[in-house]
């Protein structure tokens, strides 16, 4: 059976017009589990590549590699919290590089929170349907927070970083990824691009924030220790040449419908040019919460 539109894309489809309360969760029951862009089945992350993305087998080891990468910085066999954790493939990999005493799994999207119930199981993570600006933990509950690749969606990058800092112990690590934004759009082909990615991705306008202010909101939080990395060059590149080449392959196969993949492709388009005038980046950031005298609850 080819893939075509579902229910939850055309919803998806009418909420870019007027996204509600929700919209991050909008977005993500619509892609499901078998996400046409993804570059794995079940994974939502944009990888880091080894190679130039022309390597389609290179796809499902560089998703991996981007959260080994990121929970390799977390305290080993401590209490984790994974927040954002698209639908669950990710926890087993952090479970294995991380040993952690327990691992949390915190995520705005019941529906993939249910899909990925599995591989919560093998990871032996607590599932918790939640906003990551209003954390359900009480201050002082884990050694480490990872984030991969969601920060961009929440309410406020500032009340996360102030939720993360309040649920980590003292010399706690707070590891994620994000794409910051590097600079305004200059003319209407880039004012077009980026307000596609920002309706098809369900963002506010604050979502659009330099690497350096978003490493700001961290140390307003209190967060010490900034490690800053920007390798967009070994993930957006990579995974926008590989997604080129798989909508050229359905093209010529066609196994999708149609007006699916011209929808895909003008997405797609739109990231391109995004990257292409160094508007985007990704980063990798790791802090640190300060040792210090715990603050007692309330
Ligand atoms: C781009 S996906 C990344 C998923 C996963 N980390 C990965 O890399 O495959 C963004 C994730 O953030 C979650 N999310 C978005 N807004 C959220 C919020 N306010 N609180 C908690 N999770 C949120 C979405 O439901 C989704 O799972």
């Amino acid at each position: 059976m080819g893939r075509g539109w579902t229910r939850d894309n055309l919803r998806h489809a009418q909420a870019m017009l007027r996204y509600g309360r929700n919209p991050a969760a909008t977005v993500y029951d619509s892609i499901g589990d078998d996400f046409f862009l993804a570059l794995a089945p079940g994974w939502l992350n944009l990888g880091l590549w080894e190679g130039d993305g022309s390597d389609p087998r290179e796809a499902s080891l560089a998703v991996r590699r981007l959260v080994e990468r990121l929970a390799a910085d977390l305290p080993h066999g401590g209490d984790v919290l994974d927040v954002g954790n698209g639908l669950g493939e990710q926890d087993p990999v952090i479970a294995a590089v991380a040993a952690p005493r327990s691992l949390t799994a915190l995520n705005i999207t019941l529906s993939q929170l249910r899909a990925g119930r599995a591989r919560l199981a093998e990871a032996r993570a607590r599932a918790v349907n939640a906003d990551a600006t209003r954390m359900p933990f009480r201050r002082d509950s884990f050694d480490g927070v990872i984030c991969v690749e969601a920060a961009f969606h929440f309410p406020s990058r500032a009340a996360f970083f102030s939720e993360a800092f309040r649920v980590l112990r003292p010399g706690g690590v707070l590891a994620m990824s994000d794409v910051p934004v590097s600079r305004w759009p200059r003319g209407p082909r880039e004012a077009v691009a980026a307000l596609a990615m920002l309706r098809a991705w369900g963002l506010r306008r604050t979502a659009a924030a330099s690497a350096r202010d978003i490493a700001g909101l961290a140390s307003a939080a209190g967060f010490v220790d900034a490690r800053i990395e920007l390798v967009g060059d070994r993930v957006i590149a990579p995974a926008l040449r590989f997604v080129r080449g798989r909508l050229e392959h359905e093209r010529e196969t066609r196994e999708a419908s149609r007006s699916y993949v011209s929808a895909a492709g003008i997405m797609v388009a739109q990231a391109d040019l995004l990257w292409e005038r160094s508007m985007v980046d990704y980063l990798l950031l790791r802090v640190r919460k300060p040792l210090g005298p715990p603050v007692p609850d309330g």
